[in-house]
């Protein structure tokens, strides 16, 4: 197969396995990359800048050139920022997804080593912005995702930006098959960064029941919250965060989501009770996802249902 996308990273396949905090780890990474994708992880899953070295190390040693990446957050929170840049920086990691903030410095200190930069955005104001700093590609994050979810359809959004841009245009949110991936191929994408159903992966560093609601949830379970991280992301309704979903609901049209995020923080009974670690975040492609799988086997039913896609079109 050969998109804009692949011919740049040189990859059999325009498929990114998505960064996902506390989701993505080595295994991931490498068997993603050599069944013909791009593995990606964000630095911050090491608990340290020497682990993050010995990951790099690892996922080397598995794809040999094969094309990998990590996520970078830009945001001035992330206080280990410099030093994981100049490790992905020595280490020459193929692909970097930056996320929240100025990309500039970042796009001109990778040029001489040919790193890829690609950024995530969710609106036109904050891709104007990534492809004035010269990002090599943009990620365009949807409604429906998982993790922090975007406000435009994708039927909108993915012609919009590939009429906009010169550069190659990656859809990301809901993208779960070999179907949907035609889909955003078909609307101008020129690959896909694929998130929730590589948690449903055997790879995955997440715990048995987090795999299982992914399997077992339908669309209608995701709902949005700002209660984990201050801005909207995408979470799954489940036995276990019943209590979470009915509480968040409870606030809705009383006050607003920022002011009960404020109020969390302040120390409300929820803060000690929920995290990350236990309300799963998880994007509407749930719906698509009908088993736990290894990660070369997805990468090949995506491609396996890509070609059925095909013949079928070409019939209609
Ligand atoms: C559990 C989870 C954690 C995520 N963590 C990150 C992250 O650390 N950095 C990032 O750029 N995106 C993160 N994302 C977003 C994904 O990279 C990707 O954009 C999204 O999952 C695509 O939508 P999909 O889940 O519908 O496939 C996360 C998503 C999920 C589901």
């Amino acid at each position: 197969m050969s998109t804009e996308f692949t011919k740049m990273l040189n990859c059999k396949y325009p498929i990114i396995g998505a960064p996902m905090f506390l989701v993505s780890n080595v295994d991931m990474v490498s068997e993603i990359s050599l069944a013909g994708g791009v593995g990606t992880f964000p630095t911050l899953n090491c608990r340290s800048v020497e682990q993050l070295e010995e990951w790099i190390v690892e996922i080397k040693k598995r794809v040999g050139d094969l094309p990998f990446g990590v996520n970078l957050i830009l945001h001035k929170s992330n206080t280990r920022y410099e030093e994981d840049k100049a490790l992905v920086l020595k280490h020459k990691v193929p692909f970097i997804i930056s996320s929240l903030g100025d990309p500039t410095k970042l796009v001109k200190e990778t040029r001489e080593i040919g790193t890829k930069v690609f950024c995530d955005v969710i609106n036109m104001k904050h891709a104007k912005k990534a492809v004035s700093a010269g990002a090599d590609g943009l990620i365009v994050v949807s409604t429906g995702a998982g993790g922090h979810a975007g406000p435009l359809s994708p039927f909108a959004s993915i012609p919009w930006f590939s009429k906009e841009f010169n550069i190659p245009i990656i859809a990301a949110g809901s993208i779960a098959s070999g179907k949907t991936m035609a889909a955003a191929l078909a609307l101008g994408a020129q690959g896909v960064s694929v998130g929730t159903r590589f948690i449903a992966s055997k790879e995955a560093q997440v715990e048995q029941g987090y795999k299982d609601a992914i399997v077992e949830s339908s669309p209608e379970s995701i709902f949005m919250s700002r209660a984990l991280s201050g801005v909207n992301a995408s979470v799954m309704r489940t036995k276990n965060t019943e209590d979470f979903y009915q509480w968040e609901n409870s606030f809705k049209g009383k006050a607003s989501q920022w002011i009960m995020y404020n109020l969390m923080k302040k120390g409300l009974k929820l803060k000690k009770k929920y995290s990350w670690n236990n309300v799963w975040s998880a994007g509407q492609s749930v719906g698509e996802v009908e088993s736990v799988l290894n990660c070369r086997e997805i990468v090949e039913s995506f491609m396996s249902d890509f070609s059925e896609v095909k013949e079928s079109l070409a019939k209609v």
